[in-house]
């Protein structure tokens, strides 16, 4: 999808469609939609008179020929109250009218945008909104049907000197992009992506990006005694890897932070022996969502040049059942030292990440992010809106928080009190993988990833629910999301 910005007059545009958008109770039209709407003799106030247009968020008029303008159709989309609006209503807006448009075979529009929302950040937020909007799962689909939308003109942005308006293009267009390369992976099969060829998948996107990549096989692994995450490997035939990916700054700052990027990849998870029901069980080649998250980002960061050095570390396995496999009760010791009862051989994702945790710690990293579909726990807690966030110390997730409102990624604080550690004692081991069964099971989980944690600051994003999307939204396609990938690269650059 091309992307330029537009200087003409918005009436004399050529182009498939001119969209732009209208607020709820909007009678009084002015400034862009004005412009437009004298441009139609009046056409659009009509639209309002008539209660056919009433702005209510996302709603959709469709202009067939508009007489006045030189665009083939106006679309007007539905803003909602402008007390509530932000530039986060922009990326649904631009999205929603990429949807739209590509559906009924549309190639080319123009994006108008509104009097209050013309700086970099509205043009950032819009672009991501097009781009994200564009990515489709069809990949597998013989029948797919390769529409396209070629080419988008942002118009109505604020082009004065000393506005770059260019450079929040392009920041919006990698950073959508890398959550699209995230989302295609997610969407892979686990036949198509197993844990050495995710392995493969990233060491491409690091030389392509000028990350620096490391991957450690089973051989290495073992060497380093990540008994935890061997565990879970041990019951399948496809060997784990950890994927380590670097990015270092131009000049690096002697004692800057490093911020480390934990992901947890289960590139299929049955549960193991404690195996999972089959319903819905094909959902389960989604739980390497985290690693694929921070591939996501660092493919972001290495073109928007952070100024701290930032480590992605990915555990990437299966989980399985079999004859090798770890069974409820067995002990592991993980890297740390530490022993872990296993108790339930489905609580996997909190043992590989002890170990990638811990080895994140020990490459140097200062400032830890961790992002895990890790419980269905969190889902019953905040449904599919929000990311569950859990974190020590509070101001360290807090400013992560900053930055998720900043960028439109809803995230929500979530408990991290003693209590929680109570749950995961074990009566043999120094911990066991799963709480008391008494509920609060995300924050069990959270916890024991602190174990290997410890008091490095750190961030939990249990993204297990809002991962994936069963079902699509006007500006966003059913399956994988891309969620915390904006976030975190948010984080990252202010850091
Ligand atoms: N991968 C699952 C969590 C999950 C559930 C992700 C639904 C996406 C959608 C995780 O490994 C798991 O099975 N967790 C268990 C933990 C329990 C056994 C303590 C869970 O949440 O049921
Ligand atoms: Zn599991
Ligand atoms: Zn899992």
């Amino acid at each position: 999808m091309q992307i330029q910005l537009e200087y003409q007059p918005y009436a004399s545009v050529q182009a498939d469609a001119l969209v732009t958008y209208v607020f709820d109770k909007e009678d009084k039209l002015d400034g862009a939609v004005g412009e437009i709407d004298r441009a139609m003799g009046g056409k659009i106030a009509a639209l309002v008179k008539s209660g056919e247009l009433t702005g209510k968020s996302l709603e959709l008029v469709l202009v067939h020929f508009p007489e006045g303008l030189a665009a083939r159709r106006l679309l007007l989309v539905g803003a909602g109250k402008p007390e509530k609006f932000a530039v986060s209503d922009l990326r649904k807006i631009a999205g929603t009218a990429v949807r739209y448009l590509k559906s009924r075979g549309m190639k080319t529009f123009v994006f108008l945008t509104r009097d209050g929302e013309r700086g970099p950040t509205a043009a950032q937020a819009t672009v991501e909104g097009l781009i994200v909007a564009d990515f489709e799962s069809d990949k597998y689909r013989t029948d797919r049907k390769n529409r396209e939308i070629q080419s988008v003109s942002l118009a109505g942005f604020d082009t004065g000197l000393g506005v770059n308006l260019t450079a929040a293009i392009e920041h919006g267009r990698v950073v959508a992009e890398s959550q699209n390369f995230a989302r295609d992976l997610i969407n892979e099969p686990s036949n198509k992506l197993t844990p050495r060829m995710l392995a493969a998948r990233a060491e491409a996107m690091a030389n392509e990006a000028g990350l620096g990549i490391e991957i450690l096989d089973e051989r290495k692994i073992a060497e380093l005694k990540m008994g935890a995450l061997i565990g879970v490997a041990q019951g399948s035939v496809e060997p784990p890897r950890v994927i380590v990916v670097r990015y270092t700054p131009a000049n690096p700052r002697p004692g800057a932070p490093v911020l480390g990027l934990v992901g947890k990849a289960v590139t299929f998870d049955t549960g193991g022996i404690s195996i999972k029901p089959a319903a819905n069980m094909e959902k389960m080649k989604y739980d390497m969502g985290g690693g694929a998250t921070m591939l996501g980002a660092m493919r972001a960061l290495a073109a928007l040049k952070p100024s701290v050095p930032i480590i992605a570390v990915i555990a990437a396995t299966e989980n399985m059942p079999g004859g090798r496999a770890q069974k409820p009760g067995d002990v592991q010791v993980a890297m740390s030292g530490k022993t872990i009862e296993v108790i339930n051989t489905d609580a996997e994702g909190r043992l590989i990440l002890a170990d990638a945790v811990f080895y994140a710690r020990q490459l140097g990293c200062t400032h830890l992010i961790d992002a895990a579909t890790l419980t269905g726990a969190i889902e019953v807690a905040l449904a599919n809106v929000h990311v569950g966030a859990f974190g020590t110390p509070r101001e360290y997730l807090d400013r992560f928080l900053e930055s998720a409102k900043a960028v439109g990624e809803k995230m929500w604080p979530m408990p991290m009190d003693d209590e929680y550690e109570e749950m995961i004692k074990s009566n043999i081991a120094d911990i066991r993988n799963t709480g008391s069964g008494k509920g609060g099971g995300a924050s069990t989980g959270a916890w024991f990833i602190k174990e290997f944690a410890e008091d490095t600051p750190w961030i939990h994003l249990d993204i297990a629910s809002t991962c994936w999307v069963d079902e699509g939204r006007p500006w966003l396609a059913k399956g994988p999301t891309g969620v915390a990938i904006r976030s975190i690269v948010d984080f990252a650059l202010k850091m």
